[in-house]
């Protein structure tokens, strides 16, 4: 008799068995990334990363016009984008850009699974950064920003892994409750795998591993940034779930960064905000 294997342990067997068409990261993102968290970026550098990518930079441009960033007049190059929304906000929106065309479906319902977790990374990428800044931690808010955006990378393999495992077996099914208790049960190890495999510096691989251990390492600021963010997200529902119950300003990562309960407030003016960019 066939003993019934679960979605979570076919998805562990696929993976361990190495049959896996790993997703490629794209090299200009980490790029972008290395620029930004320089003391002293550079706008020549930022402007020939992006340039030379012909689709991020039209996905930058259409970005940086979109009624989030709208000025008086369209721009057209990304110097001029540079030159009126400045570099550390042309590269937020390049890693915003490289990271939504990290993942693609052609399933419908993982697209709009995946379209919830984009909004759900962007939300923690801005909120993340905005927290450093309010918490006294300026130096931290590009680590943040990158930290945010890719914390949840782990939820966007699972499903790709699903997909491939599909084509691969035309019976399988799978629900939404299915497919939400294995992105749940499996992202923060295979985000860290995931993103460890494409060199990306260990500070952020442990972000994505450890962002829902039940304890948190008191040292960690950049991790109680990125959980912070994380929770706010899920108390407003940006993302594929809603907590409203949720008081955020009482977590050990609020006491952490000495924030207050109006400081909370303002994050979520923010956060609703966001939405804006992601619709
Ligand atoms: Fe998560
Ligand atoms: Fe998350």
């Amino acid at each position: 008799m066939s003993k019934k294997v679960s979605l979570v342990e076919l998805i562990e067997e696929y993976i361990e068995r190495g049959d896996i068409v790993l997703p490629v990261f794209n090299s200009a993102a980490m790029r972008v990334q290395q620029e930004l968290v320089k003391k002293e970026p550079e706008m020549r550098t930022l402007v020939n990363i992006v340039s030379g990518d012909q689709s991020l930079s039209s996905q930058v441009l259409q970005m940086a016009n979109s009624s989030f960033y709208k000025g008086l007049a369209e721009v057209l190059t990304i110097r001029a984008a540079v030159v009126r929304l400045g570099i550390g906000e042309v590269g937020r929106i390049s890693l915003i850009s490289a990271a939504q065309n990290q993942f693609q479906s052609k399933d419908k319902e993982h697209r709009q699974i995946m379209r919830r977790l984009w909004q759900h990374s962007v939300g923690c990428a801005m909120g993340a950064r905005w927290l450093a800044k309010r918490s006294g931690f300026e130096d931290l808010e590009g680590e943040a920003f990158f930290a945010g955006l890719f914390h949840d990378v782990g939820k966007l393999f699972v499903l790709m892994i699903i997909e491939q495992l599909k084509k691969k077996s035309s019976g399988l099914r799978t629900s939404s409750a299915l497919l939400s208790e294995a992105m749940t049960s499996l992202h923060s190890r295979q985000g860290y795998s995931l993103m460890r495999k494409w060199s990306i510096p260990e500070k952020y691989c442990v972000v994505a591993r450890d962002h829902h251990l039940d304890s948190i390492d008191g040292r960690n600021f950049l991790l109680a940034l990125v959980r912070l963010a994380n929770m706010a997200c899920n108390t407003l529902g940006i993302g594929i779930v809603k907590y409203p119950e949720l008081v955020v300003s009482s977590t050990e990562e609020a006491h952490m960064l000495n924030l207050s309960e109006i400081d909370l407030a303002e994050l979520e003016i923010l956060l609703e905000d966001t939405k804006v960019l992601t619709a």
